[in-house]
């Protein structure tokens, strides 16, 4: 009798058995290797962030989640992170996630006073090192350069004194918006007026068309606040 070249059918579900666990150990090692470029990149953002008061203005445009994680990172680097919401900005992320991410109240609309012999805006606005707002939309960029100030994010931006904090706004919106005569006369004002603009990434747009207006990734606007802070007073 000729012997049998086929491989047992249990060698081959030993086998296949062997190839998922190789893989499954491949996985476990890129994302040891994920956690370690994290703590490297949070190692090296804490002696600018630790102990840092950073309000964080959220409006409605759809790279709000992205914010998600830059209120996080910088809550896990030590700093205190208050969050300012537009009405609109609360129907794509809700209060509570922002809330969760801080630690710390949100601040979801102008008539929200911790005591009326304290309004909240203003203690806020005169401890901040530090105020990025992002996504802001193009309405917002409007809103700002003509000088209102009648929702949470603007009036934070409106009562806080620029030569002493930094405000950072990261414009996010579909491209033919960012082409916009209205926005780009807006940013000029309010380069002008001493607002810091960071500029958008190109690319895919949740729109489905592709050009100039993306969020930056969570990482550049991690990049551009302590970039900001570099060289100011710690607290
Ligand atoms: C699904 C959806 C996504 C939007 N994304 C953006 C955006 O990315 N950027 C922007 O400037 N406006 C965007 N808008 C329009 C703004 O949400 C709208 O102008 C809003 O009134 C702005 O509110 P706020 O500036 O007070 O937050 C979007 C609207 C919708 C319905």
């Amino acid at each position: 009798m000729p012997e049998s070249r086929e491989p047992s059918p249990t060698a081959s579900v030993d086998a296949a058995r062997e190839q998922r666990h190789a893989a499954r150990e491949q996985q476990f090692a890129a994302r040891e290797q994920q956690f370690a470029a994290r703590e490297q990149q949070f190692a090296e953002l804490r002696p600018l962030i630790e102990g840092r008061t950073i309000a964080v203005g959220v409006c409605a445009g759809i790279a709000s989640y992205k914010v998600c994680s830059v209120v996080s990172a910088l809550a896990q680097c030590g700093a205190q992170v208050t969050v300012a919401m537009t009405a609109d900005a609360q129907r794509f992320v809700t209060p509570l996630v922002f809330q969760s991410l801080s630690g710390r109240a949100v601040i979801a609309s102008p008539w929200e006073s911790a005591s009326p012999a304290d309004p909240q805006h203003i203690r806020i606005a005169s401890a901040v090192d530090l105020y990025l707002i992002a996504p802001c939309t193009m309405d917002m960029l409007a809103r700002l350069a003509g000088g209102r100030c009648d929702d949470a994010v603007s009036l934070l931006a409106a009562s806080i004194d620029r030569s002493r904090a930094p405000v950072l706004l990261a414009p996010s919106m579909n491209e033919a918006m960012w082409r916009q005569p209205a926005t780009q006369r807006n940013l000029a004002t309010l380069r002008d007026d001493g607002f810091a603009v960071l500029d958008p990434a190109s690319g895919w747009q949740a729109c489905r068309s592709i050009g100039p207006g993306r969020l930056p990734e969570p990482d550049e606007l991690l990049g551009a606040i302590s970039e900001s802070l570099r060289g100011r007073a710690a607290p």
